[in-house]
C-alpha cells in the first residue's frame, strides 16, 4: 500500500497536532451549547477524522453518521447527492457540526448545508479537514479548515482510491501511475 504513495503530505503528527487545535477550539466555540451539540459525520471518507475530532473536544456532544453519494466520474463529484443513511435522531434546535475529510469543489457541502438548513437546527457549522480551494466551483468556505493542500491526488486517513488506502494513518499523494494504469 505505501508503494502507491509519492510523497507524504501530511504526518501523523501534524494531523495529530492540527486535530488537537481545532478540538480546543470548537471546545470553546461551543462551550454554551452544552447538551446540544451533534457533530456529524459524513461517511464514509470523514470516519477516521471524525473519531479523531471527537475525542479531541472536551464538550458533551452527541454523534449521528450520515451517508451520502454522489453522482460524477471517481475525481469530479456533480454535486447531487443521493442520501444513503440518513440522520438517526432529529436535528431540530441542536447545533450541528459537519465533520467532512476534504472540500474539492464544494458542491457536496453546498448541497449538503442546504439540505440540512431546511431540518432547522439551531445552527449548522461545517469542520473540514482539508481543503482544495483551485478545485472550488461554488462559493462555499469551511467554518473550520485543517489544512489547505494543493490540487493533488491525495489518499489515506480516510480518504480512499477505489475504495482502499483509507486506513493508511497519514495524508499522502498518490503515484500517477496507480491511477493512469
Ligand atoms: C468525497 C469527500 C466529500 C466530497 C468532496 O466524498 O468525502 O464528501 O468527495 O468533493 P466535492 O467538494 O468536489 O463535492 P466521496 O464522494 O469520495 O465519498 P466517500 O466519502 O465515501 O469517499
Amino acid at each position: 500500500m505505501r508503494d502507491d504513495i509519492a510523497k507524504v503530505l501530511l504526518s501523523e503528527e501534524e494531523i495529530r497536532e492540527r486535530i488537537a487545535e481545532l478540538g480546543e477550539q470548537l471546545s470553546r466555540d461551543y462551550e454554551n451549547a452544552e447538551g446540544d451539540v451533534v457533530l456529524l459525520c459524513i461517511l464514509k471518507g470523514a470516519v477516521v477524522f471524525f473519531a479523531d475530532l471527537a475525542r479531541a473536544m472536551r464538550i458533551p456532544m452527541q454523534m449521528e453518521f450520515m451517508g451520502i453519494s454522489s453522482y460524477g466520474t471517481e475525481q469530479k463529484t456533480s454535486g447531487i447527492v443521493r442520501i444513503t443513511k440518513d440522520l438517526d435522531t432529529s436535528i431540530a434546535g441542536k447545533h450541528v457540526i459537519i465533520a467532512e475529510d476534504i472540500m474539492d469543489s464544494g458542491l457536496t457541502l453546498l448541497h449538503l448545508t442546504k439540505l440540512l438548513s431546511s431540518r432547522s437546527p439551531a445552527s449548522l457549522k461545517v469542520c473540514c479537514l482539508l481543503d482544495k480551494p483551485e478545485r472550488r466551483e461554488c462559493d462555499i468556505t469551511p467554518d473550520y479548515r485543517g489544512f489547505l493542500i494543493p490540487n493533488e491526488f491525495v489518499v489515506g486517513y480516510g480518504l480512499d482510491y477505489e475504495g482502499f488506502y483509507r486506513n493508511l494513518p497519514f495524508v499522502g499523494v498518490l503515484k500517477s501511475s496507480v491511477y493512469s494504469e
